[in-house]
């Protein structure tokens, strides 16, 4: 991604071109990134594929389930890293739905799993009888997303789904693999550590439009 045309390439539309990621590419995200793995048009597309498959699946669940005025599916957002993507799939699912939030802490500051989860903050309202689908950045171990299942599902929702933008699939083995398998996943991902589009780390490159692989100087 030297030159300005690939650069905006991999930023993708109108408005995040007016960003200007050449400039920014070649100010200092050069010397952080080793490469960029999923460029936006690739993630764009992949989102549009995965929300046409939750439109369908839930169409007849949604249908069947008599509530009222009350939405029966809710997209549950984990803070922070999901918030680009649920915004996007969100506007890719054809069906009435109504989104929350929880935040939980399992990585601390630092590139490896601690296997602590705390929710840092919990649901608004209450799940039971909903479908939840889990709208989660990127599974790695699989230690959050288990305990969160888990605790969702001791809450009495319809169903609890998990749609994943990306899968560290090889970093699990046997049991743990079985035990933490996604519905939806955007793409399977290399075991690097990765930054963009929610990604962060130390809180940092959450707003780059594509995915990148930082480089292992920046954290070690
Ligand atoms: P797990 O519990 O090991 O599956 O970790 C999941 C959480 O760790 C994700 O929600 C991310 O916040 C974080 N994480 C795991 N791998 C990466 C990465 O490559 N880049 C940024 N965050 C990551």
């Amino acid at each position: 991604m030297s030159d300005e045309s690939s650069a905006d390439r991999s930023a993708g539309n109108a408005e995040t071109r007016a960003a200007n990621w050449a400039e920014i590419w070649e100010g200092g995200l050069r010397a952080d990134l080793r490469e960029v793995l999923f460029d936006a048009p690739t993630i764009h597309d992949r989102v549009v594929e995965m929300g046409r498959a939750i439109t369908t699946h839930y169409t007849d669940r949604a249908n069947m389930a008599n509530m009222g005025d009350k939405s029966p599916l809710l997209l549950l957002g984990i803070l922070k890293g999901s918030y680009p993507f649920l915004a996007d799939l969100a506007r890719t699912v054809n069906l009435p739905l109504t989104v929350d939030f929880m935040a939980v802490s399992s990585y601390g500051a630092g590139t490896k799993s601690s296997g602590v989860v705390r929710i840092l903050k919990d649901l608004d309202r209450s799940i039971e009888g909903r479908h939840v689908l889990i709208v989660e950045d990127i599974i790695d171990t699989g230690l959050t997303l288990h305990y969160l299942r888990e605790n969702l599902r001791g809450r009495g929702p319809a169903s609890v789904e998990i749609a994943a933008l990306l899968d560290k699939k090889s970093v699990r083995k046997g049991k743990e693999l079985e035990d933490m398998n996604a519905r939806y996943v955007g793409f399977e991902c290399p075991n690097e550590f990765v930054v963009g589009y929610g990604l962060d780390y130390k809180g940092r490159y959450r707003n780059l439009p594509f995915i990148g692989v930082l480089r292992p100087e920046v954290y070690s």
